[in-house]
């Protein structure tokens, strides 16, 4: 069997790595990979339908979603190539979030009351209550959200998107400001099925405690206690799902909600349509199931039928280190130290913005560097062993937070 996995990050790394574990020890080929993913898997270069059809591959796998909302999976299927990954209509559901809310009001999914405006005027009339949670509305926009205090910083913000064009010609979407624990619950899709992984909860900020602009992700851990992810599934995923069905436009792949855990029930915030990252350097560590398998059925119609999945009893936590500068900026060319030895302390290093240069030295490319993930008993264990490991790794402006999983460090003690 040969597979091929699409992207150059953690979480693809650590796909490469779920993958190696299936039963069906698969041939594995990247595009375009990493310096890490090249230990693990036959990287190579070129538009990966042109690889898929020259390799004659039994399953593509896409990681991030640009490919998928472009429509790649489209692509693939016209070309008889099984793929894993929603196609271009079904990842709208990511790509627009007027699409996205309409399909959550079709199908009757809590989440934050929203309006979209182009005006300044406008969107300070929407404006009901501080604080006031303003997105510039767009794909990557991750960058486009303030949380505004107040008037005069909800001005601001909207003069900056609307008047100066800070991302172009772009609409800014006025959102309830939603409370509550954050969780990202992912499921596995068949176009009929929504089948729930893990809790996991990702933290998004530069600095400790929240502190500081927002991120790609700055680590994870799962499981989070105390969560029904069946029940979650249930009232979010399964109505989306029957939803995109009803439409014509059947989900397929993995449906990624980021949820906040409100008072009156789990909200969305945003539905991403591929895996998380870095929740899935946590999450696929754990997962004792043949992620290959889970991912063929998949494919099919209905093929999770039936279909139950088997986590490790273990809990996992992964640390991000990143390069100086990020997010603002990254830096290229550092020389990394230390990987072999932290992985002799029986950690699991994925690589996200790595290189090899001219030496031969493993150097940063990018923004995010290196995921961490260690297991242990608990959260407690496995922070500790996460870190342990993270802390022999040195590169020049390192940057790293201290307290990923801590406060479930802590609930675990008080319980
Ligand atoms: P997003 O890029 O939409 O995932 O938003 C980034 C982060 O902003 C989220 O992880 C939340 O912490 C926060 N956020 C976004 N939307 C809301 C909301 N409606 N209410 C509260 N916090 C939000
Ligand atoms: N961890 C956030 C994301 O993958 O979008």
């Amino acid at each position: 069997m040969k597979v091929l996995v699409v992207g150059s990050g953690g979480r693809e790394h650590a796909i490469v790595r779920a993958l190696r574990r299936s039963s069906h020890t698969p041939e594995i080929l990247a595009v375009p990979g990493n310096a890490g993913i090249a230990a693990d898997a036959r990287v190579v270069d070129g538009d990966p339908l042109e690889v898929a059809r020259a390799e004659a591959v039994d399953l593509v796998v896409v990681g991030p979603e640009a490919p998928l909302v472009a429509g790649l999976a489209d692509r693939l299927a016209e070309a008889g190539v099984a793929v894993f990954g929603p196609s271009a209509a079904a990842a709208r559901l990511e790509g627009s979030k007027a699409f996205a809310k309409d399909v959550m009001r079709a199908a009757g999914v809590p989440t934050a009351a929203w309006s979209e405006h182009t005006s300044v005027d406008t969107a300070m009339a929407a404006i009901t209550r501080y604080p006031a949670v303003l997105k510039a509305d767009g794909l990557a926009a991750g960058k486009g959200v303030v949380i505004a205090p107040d008037e005069a910083s909800a001005r601001a913000a909207l003069e900056d998107v609307l008047v100066a064009r800070r991302f172009g010609e772009m609409p800014v979407v006025v959102e309830e400001h939603l409370e509550g624990e954050e969780l990202s619950l992912l499921a596995l899709c068949d176009g009929e099925r929504a089948l729930p992984m893990a809790p996991a909860r990702d933290f998004k900020r530069i600095g400790d405690g929240d502190t500081g602009p927002n991120t790609g992700g700055m680590g994870s851990y799962s499981p989070v206690a105390g969560i029904d992810v069946d029940d979650i599934a249930a009232r979010i995923h399964q109505p989306v799902v029957d939803e995109l069905r009803r439409r014509g436009t059947p989900f397929h792949g993995v449906l990624y909600a980021g949820l906040m855990l409100t008072a009156d029930g789990p909200k969305v915030i945003e539905f991403n349509v591929r895996f998380g990252d870095p929740e899935t350097q946590a999450l696929l560590p754990r997962l004792r199931s043949d992620l290959l398998d889970l991912m063929l059925a998949a494919t099919r119609p209905g093929g999770l039928a039936g279909a139950t999945l088997e986590w490790d009893d273990a809990a996992a936590v992964t640390v991000v280190l990143a390069s100086a500068g990020y997010p603002a900026s990254s830096h290229r060319g550092d020389v990394i130290r230390g990987v072999e030895k932290a992985a002799a302390l029986r950690a699991e290093i994925t690589h996200a913005g790595t290189a090899r240069d001219e030496a031969g030295e493993l150097v940063t490319a990018g923004g995010r560097v290196l995921n961490v993930t260690a297991l242990g008993v608990d959260v407690r264990a496995a922070r500790e062993a996460a870190y342990a490991a993270a802390d022999v790794i040195e590169f020049d402006g390192r940057q790293m937070r201290r307290d990923i999983a801590l406060k479930a460090a802590e609930a675990e003690a008080s319980r």
